[in-house]
């Protein structure tokens, strides 16, 4: 599997990243119900086939899992992300030190603020992605950034210089990016407190009221104003990783067409996808593999 540098954070990962926080339609997340030590076997097969970026979060519940499969794996060999739902200064510490333990090491790759929704939100955040900034400093972090639910947000970041990279929802149909017109749903979560009571309510509750993937296909403008930010954030050496490539399953019958896509964007390093068998694996690290051959010949045939 190739390996692309994020940004200019000399970090290198593989073009596909797997991710471990896939929503169902229960609300639960599909890798945190699965046995600890079966999803552990499943990283440790995606890092055989080369596939080097774990994707987690402090909510998803996957630090047990990512735990036990880092026991079996040289620690430099993973780049780990995980995300923080912190508004301030004392949740990202206390939140960041619980996430050390729980994955029994002693730094984490890459720490982002996890699903911001509006640039109003970012600034309420700002002093939890300050924080993360320090512990950068500190050596505790390789790099930081935010996963972006919302058009503003990924605006915001042009005018962020302290932000290394960003973790932004695209695939080819449109289906759950980041429009710059939130839904009811997305702009209460945007609020940080209305966010917390959100959080409070059973998992089934949650997921009748968050807007569903196939609901949601942008306008091709919408989509077009989505790419040329995410080329413009690129053009400032800042590290792009797509997500939602099969609109959370809901491309799966267009595999080919919706992993071909984004691996063709030039201003996407990386991208994840929640894969919960190996079939999935081995399926999407060949498109991913032939595709990177052709271009290699093509570029070959140019030159
Ligand atoms: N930052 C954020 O705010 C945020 C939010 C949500 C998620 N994430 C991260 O992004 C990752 C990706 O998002 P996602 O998992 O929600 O959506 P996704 O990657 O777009 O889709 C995942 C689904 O695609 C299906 N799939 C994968 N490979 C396939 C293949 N070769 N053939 C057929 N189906 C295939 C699987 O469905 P079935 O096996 O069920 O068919 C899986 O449930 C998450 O796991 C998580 O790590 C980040």
């Amino acid at each position: 599997m190739k390996r692309v540098e994020l940004g200019k954070t000399g970090i290198m990962v593989s073009r596909l990243g797997i991710g471990t926080g896939t929503g169902l339609p229960s609300g639960h997340c599909a890798q945190a119900l699965m046995d600890k030590d079966e999803l552990a076997r499943l990283l440790l097969y995606a890092l055989d086939r080369g596939i080097n970026l774990w994707d987690t979060a402090f909510q998803y519940n996957t630090y047990p899992h990512i735990k036990e499969a880092l026991k079996q794996v040289s620690r430099k060999d993973v780049v780990l992300t995980t995300k923080f739902s912190a508004a301030n200064e004392m949740e990202i510490i206390r939140d960041f030190n619980i996430t050390l333990k729980d994955l029994n090491t002693d730094y984490v790759d890459i720490c982002l603020l996890h699903g911001v929704r509006t640039d109003t939100e970012l600034q309420v955040r700002s002093d939890a992605f300050n924080a993360m900034v320090k512990l950068k400093k500190e050596g505790k972090i390789r790099a930081v950034g935010l996963s972006s639910h919302g058009l503003s947000v990924l605006k915001s970041v042009l005018e962020m210089p302290e932000i290394d990279l960003v973790w932004a929802r695209v695939n080819y149909a449109g289906l759950n990016m980041d429009t710059g017109c939130l839904g009811m749903y997305d702009q209460m979560a945007s609020i940080y407190w209305l966010k917390k009571c959100v959080k409070l309510l059973p998992a089934r509750v949650k997921s009748l009221i968050r807007p569903k993937a196939n609901t949601q296909p942008i306008p091709e403008d919408a989509h077009k104003e989505v790419t040329d930010t995410l080329q413009s954030i690129h053009s400032q050496s800042k590290g792009i990783v797509g997500m939602k490539v099969l609109a959370e399953g809901e491309l799966r019958n267009d595999v080919e067409k919706a992993v071909k896509y984004v691996n063709s964007l030039p201003f996407v390093d990386s991208f994840i996808i929640g894969m919960l068998n190996k079939k999935e694996i081995d399926e999407n690290c060949k498109i991913v593999n032939t595709a990177s051959r052709e271009q290699m010949e093509t570029e070959k045939q140019v030159s």
